[in-house]
């Protein structure tokens, strides 16, 4: 408990944080009107000496103190600040004398009260967040001890929430000015600790640092955000800290590889693209006018044969050279594809064009195109995800394939995937099986069966990938066999 000296009107306190001592000190000195500049505050006791001659507070003096004061300075008393004592009885002064003072919030000494009040709570809070418990022990004598260096004196404070929060453990918060102890039942709260004091790592470590590399989205970062909620100051007693460094360095690497995987979001101008593009719906007869590729393209623009032109950005219509020897026919445009208007043109398209290069054909000499020509796609939150087209689709927009294929008049045509051999054979085909085959339509077309390039993207074990990728070169390979026969 708090002692006065009334020589010097030094106030002595038990601790950083002891709220009662400051109270009683204060209710003495102000019942005897002793003004704020006539004390000095001190924590601790240098020598034995206690005043026994306090000034007891004087029963008949009247002292009216707002309840909210209380609180607030009970909450104050924990800042690092080192005149806080005395500043606390200066606004218990005034407050005799100016009872509406705390709802005065330009007063200087009110704003000192709040800022000192926001910086403990945000204190607490990093406690809360970013203490970290290390197992030491086995068995009965297993505990956990936590290093924690907060920036005001809030460990006692913040005691009552560990113990709520890990009632079945038996823990020690290490702190430079104090410690708090459970042992399971009794909290106690003791002098301040060295670093060294508390253990450096435990298996819970790794454990840390692999949650933490998971929920780390690179996309998200913002290092300033970041380091206003996580502290520099608190990263050396987090485990998962050391990885942030690394983790910052390889985020614009990590975040466009993200960005590269992920199907763009519809775009914004979607509506305005659909209005250029569809100025009047295509109707049945349209095709008359339509002896040129690039005049069914210009027709295909209003396509609502079904209802996929809806929710299409645009119609991607096939693209080459209109005396191709080979029409290879991919199952419809994928995200990229509609929002570029052009066929194969996003990952699929890369694996393709890649490919083509190794088996020697080259893609400006054929011509390319797709079964279903709008992009069909559940939307899933900001995303855009691919959605096989139905039987109806597909025989809606085969109008469009057959005319392609009557312009051009190829010698070959190449379907990747089972959309495309379903288009163009009029029935399902078992593509595993049958990939390399070539089948003789009724009408004398010949049509290479393989597989959709998409499918060696979506095979996730590298040896396989790679062997899916060779097969699929060899059947590229015969494709550029046939064009020459
Ligand atoms: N997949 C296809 O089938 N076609 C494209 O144009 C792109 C991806």
């Amino acid at each position: 408990m708090a002692q006065l000296d009334l020589a010097i009107h030094l106030v002595r306190l038990d601790s950083e944080t002891d709220f009662a001592g400051w109270r009683d000190a204060a209710r003495r000195l102000a019942t005897n009107d002793i003004p704020p500049e006539d004390v000095a505050w001190q924590v601790g006791f240098e020598d034995d000496v206690r005043n026994s001659d306090l000034p007891a507070a004087k029963p008949d003096a009247r002292l009216v103190v707002p309840r909210d004061f209380i609180e607030r300075a009970e909450t104050a008393i924990c800042h690092c600040d080192l005149e806080r004592f005395g500043f606390l009885y200066r606004l218990l002064w005034r407050l005799r004398t100016e009872p509406k003072l705390l709802s005065i919030a330009t007063d200087p000494d009110i704003r000192r009260l709040e800022a000192m009040e926001k910086a403990v709570r945000r204190d607490i809070h990093k406690m809360r967040a970013f203490v970290r418990f290390r197992r030491i022990g086995e068995g009965a004598d297993e505990r956990y001890v936590a290093w924690f260096e907060p920036e005001h004196f809030i460990v006692e404070r913040n005691a009552d929430f560990f113990v709520r929060r890990f009632t079945g453990m038996r823990w020690t918060i290490l702190a430079p000015h104090a410690s708090a102890d459970w042992d399971g039942e009794r909290l106690a709260i003791g002098p301040g600790a060295a670093k060294r004091d508390a253990p450096a790592e435990d298996d819970a470590e790794a454990l840390w640092q692999t949650y933490f590399e998971n929920i780390f989205n690179p996309a998200r970062l913002k290092v300033k955000a970041m380091q206003k909620e996580m502290p520099k100051k608190y990263w050396r007693n987090l485990p998962e800290a050391s990885l942030i460094p690394d983790l910052i360095a390889g985020a614009d690497k990590a975040a466009s590889a993200m960005i590269a995987r992920m199907p763009t979001t519809p775009a914004p101008h979607h509506a305005k693209v659909q209005a250029k593009h569809w100025p009047t719906p295509q109707t049945a007869d349209a095709d008359e006018t339509a002896d040129t590729i690039p005049e069914l393209r210009e027709v295909a623009k209003g396509c609502h044969r079904c209802p996929l032109w809806r929710d299409a950005t645009q119609t991607v219509f096939g693209e080459g050279p209109e005396n191709a020897d080979v029409v290879f026919v991919g199952e419809q445009p994928g995200d990229q594809e509609d929002l570029a208007g052009k066929p194969f043109v996003g990952p699929a398209g890369k694996v393709f064009d890649a490919i083509l290069g190794d088996a020697a054909i080259d893609r400006r000499k054929v011509y390319v195109t797709n079964a279903v020509k709008h992009f069909k796609f559940e939307p899933r939150g900001k995303r855009r995800i691919h959605s096989k087209p139905n039987a109806g689709e597909i025989q809606a927009c085969r109008w469009w394939l057959d005319k392609e294929l009557e312009l051009i008049k190829p010698n070959l045509v190449v379907a990747l995937g089972a959309t495309a051999a379903q288009s163009l054979l009029g029935r399902a085909v078992p593509i595993t099986r049958m990939r390399g085959d070539m089948v003789e339509r009724e009408d004398g077309l010949r049509v290479f069966l393989t597989i959709h390039p998409s499918f060696i993207l979506r095979i996730r074990e590298q040896a396989d990938k790679e062997a899916e990728r060779e097969r699929f070169l060899q059947d590229m390979r015969k494709v550029r066999e046939l064009m020459g026969a």
